[in-house]
């Protein structure tokens, strides 16, 4: 993994979680550059209005990139390439919503936590579990400056120590304090359902909510 100073990050999706996470990043040291299926020209096109600076890129250069967001639908998480990825930080930040996304019948059979099955179909990726329970607009108008009471904090959870302290420094540039949540099997605490999910909280508040959840 390189020094995190001027780490690339390449994000797939252009929605609205996509977009939102690549609008708090510009003007930090981390090169963002996004990219959709479609061409990287309809991309750029797509999103200039909203992000200038960013770079829109195809695919196969955001898989490039230190550290991957897939901000896609998590129906779609099987189009992410396992081999472009592998040694990349891919940060899940997909919800099962069956209300949404339809019900999808591996993970209604399946008792591990969605991140768990992305990550056995990225086993050479890091997978980092984040992002997830905040709502897209949040990302804008919920940050603050490092140090200021009352920061909302985020929930990390992967198996790599390295990679939640490289996704934890990325959320904290964006404006967010990071709680690390332990292994990625711990993302079931803060799935869509859980009182985590549903709520806002400072670093102690979550520290609590998390110790809180694993106990039940
Ligand atoms: N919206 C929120 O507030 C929010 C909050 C937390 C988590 N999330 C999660 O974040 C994910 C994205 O949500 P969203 O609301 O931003 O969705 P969205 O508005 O529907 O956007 C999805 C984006 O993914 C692109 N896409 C689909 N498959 C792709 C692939 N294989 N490679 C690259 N790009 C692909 C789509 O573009 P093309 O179709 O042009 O490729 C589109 O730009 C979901 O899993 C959701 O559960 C969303």
């Amino acid at each position: 993994m390189r020094s995190p100073h001027h780490l690339t990050v390449g994000i797939l999706g252009a929605g609205h979680l996509g977009m939102a996470i690549a609008a708090r990043l510009l003007g930090t040291d981390y090169d963002v550059r996004l990219a959709t299926r479609r061409p990287a020209r309809v991309t750029a096109e797509q999103i200039a209005p909203f992000l200038p600076g960013v770079e829109a890129v195809p695919r196969t250069e955001a898989y490039a990139s230190d550290i991957v967001i897939a901000a896609i639908p998590l129906r779609r998480y099987r189009s992410l390439p396992a081999e472009p990825l592998a040694g990349r930080i891919v940060v899940d930040v997909m919800n099962y919503l069956p209300l949404i996304d339809g019900r999808i019948p591996e993970i209604d059979d399946d008792p591990r936590s969605t991140s768990e099955l992305v990550q056995q179909h990225l086993p050479g990726s890091f997978v980092v579990r984040t992002l997830n329970h905040i709502g897209a607009r949040e990302i804008s108008t919920d940050t603050r400056p490092s140090g200021e009471e009352g920061r909302r904090a985020l929930a990390v959870a992967s198996d790599r120590p390295e990679a939640t302290a490289r996704v934890s420094a990325l959320l904290d540039a964006i404006g967010f304090d990071a709680v690390d949540a332990g292994p990625l099997a711990n993302g079931r605490l803060f799935a869509p359902g859980t009182p985590i999910f549903h709520g806002r909280w400072t670093a102690d508040g979550l520290r609590t909510a998390l110790a809180d959840a694993l106990a039940r």
